[in-house]
């Protein structure tokens, strides 16, 4: 089977195409699954870049969708023919979070899904929602459930509440779907006034371009009459949190996420404190929440955004469009 691996993390340029050997037939608890879509990261970027540790030769890509091929003896889940999508923790299943790190994930700690067949646990794999494509399905491992985990799962999103979301990428997108669908009001961000109108055309309320506006928490303060923000999308981290800080209100919920800013940075607690804000951390979510956002998705018929589709032999290019930022949404890549 064809496949990409990093030869050694550390550049686009690592990246080399090979043949690999089929991985065979599923045994008891896993199933074997004809991958058909990946998409692109901000996290799979950092991997293939060398900034966050893998091992030489690790196959990229956390996110992978695709059809079963056939089923463990044991495996009641899943059949042949279904249409399924990877997990971005295949051992947590649900309840509470176990994990802090990438060990046990797809296209980090472990090999990833930039390859035709992969035989997995079952829980390494939800169904897909109906209707979607392998590429639509394939968003949505980490960006979808990212953003579906905080607004829905740990942001408690209710109608009538106001979301910020920060620039116009994976997660942040797929956050303004959800939190339109779920009847709130959305203001977007973006250093990019055309990729704003995009937004606008998705349903997002009010516009700021961060750019422009240095102290965009203070514009959308101005935005909210002075009350704020019931919860932010914080894909920014350290430059960008005293301004989501400002943005949001007393009480409210800032969910961070990101590292687009850097890894560590000053933080002013005392407006934190003092405004009364809850800041909850996240890694994507359960393989339960993965099941809901489904459901959910079943429901309300949101279909992410895909910016441009690769083929898998083209990845480098596909990383390549993602690291300048040029895209809106979703990238994927075609297997
Ligand atoms: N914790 C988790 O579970 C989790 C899961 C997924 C992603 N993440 C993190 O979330 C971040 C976004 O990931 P992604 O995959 O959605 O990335 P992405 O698709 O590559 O999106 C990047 C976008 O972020 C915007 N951006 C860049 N710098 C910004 C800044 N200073 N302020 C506001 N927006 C900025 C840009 O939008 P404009 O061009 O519109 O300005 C850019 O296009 C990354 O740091 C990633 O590591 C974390």
């Amino acid at each position: 089977m064809k496949a990409i691996r990093l030869r050694r993390p550390g550049g686009l340029d690592q990246l080399e195409r090979v043949t690999l050997p089929d991985p065979g037939q599923p045994g008891p608890g896993a199933i074997r699954v004809r991958l058909h879509a990946s998409s692109l990261n901000y996290h799979d970027l950092a991997v293939v870049s060398g900034h966050m540790p893998a091992d030489d030769g690790r196959i990229p890509m956390s996110d992978g969708a695709g059809v079963v091929e056939a089923v463990g003896p044991d495996v009641t889940e899943f059949v042949p023919g279904d249409h399924v999508v990877s997990t971005f923790f295949p051992t947590w299943l649900n309840g509470d979070p176990t994990i802090a790190d990438f060990s046990t994930t797809p296209g980090d700690g472990v090999d990833g899904y930039a390859r035709e067949v992969v035989v997995m646990p079952w829980t390494a794999f939800t169904r897909a929602p109906q209707g979607y494509s392998h590429a639509e399905a394939a968003t949505l491992t980490t960006a979808g459930l990212t953003a579906w985990r905080a607004l829905i799962v740990d942001g408690g999103l209710r109608a009538g509440d106001t979301v910020l979301v920060l620039g116009t990428g994976g997660v942040s997108i797929f956050a303004l779907q959800y939190a339109k669908a779920m009847g709130a009001t959305v203001i977007a961000t973006s250093s990019s006034d055309e990729k704003l109108e995009r937004a606008l055309q998705l349903g997002a309320d009010y516009l700021v371009n961060y750019r422009r506006e240095e102290n965009w928490g203070q514009r959308v303060l101005e935005l909210t009459h002075g009350r704020g923000v019931d919860h932010v999308v914080e894909v920014g981290g350290p430059g960008t949190l005293a301004q989501s800080i400002t943005a949001t209100r007393v009480g409210g919920h800032i969910a961070l996420i990101g590292i687009l800013t850097g890894l560590a940075g000053p933080v002013p607690t005392v407006a934190l404190m003092a405004r009364q804000q809850r800041l909850q951390g996240l890694i994507v979510g359960s393989r339960q929440h993965q099941v809901d956002m489904v459901r959910a998705i079943d429901a309300t018929g949101i279909k992410p955004v895909i910016d441009k589709s690769f083929a898998l032999s083209d990845i480098a290019d596909a990383f390549s469009l993602q690291r300048s930022g040029g895209h809106f949404g979703k990238i994927v890549l075609e297997i």
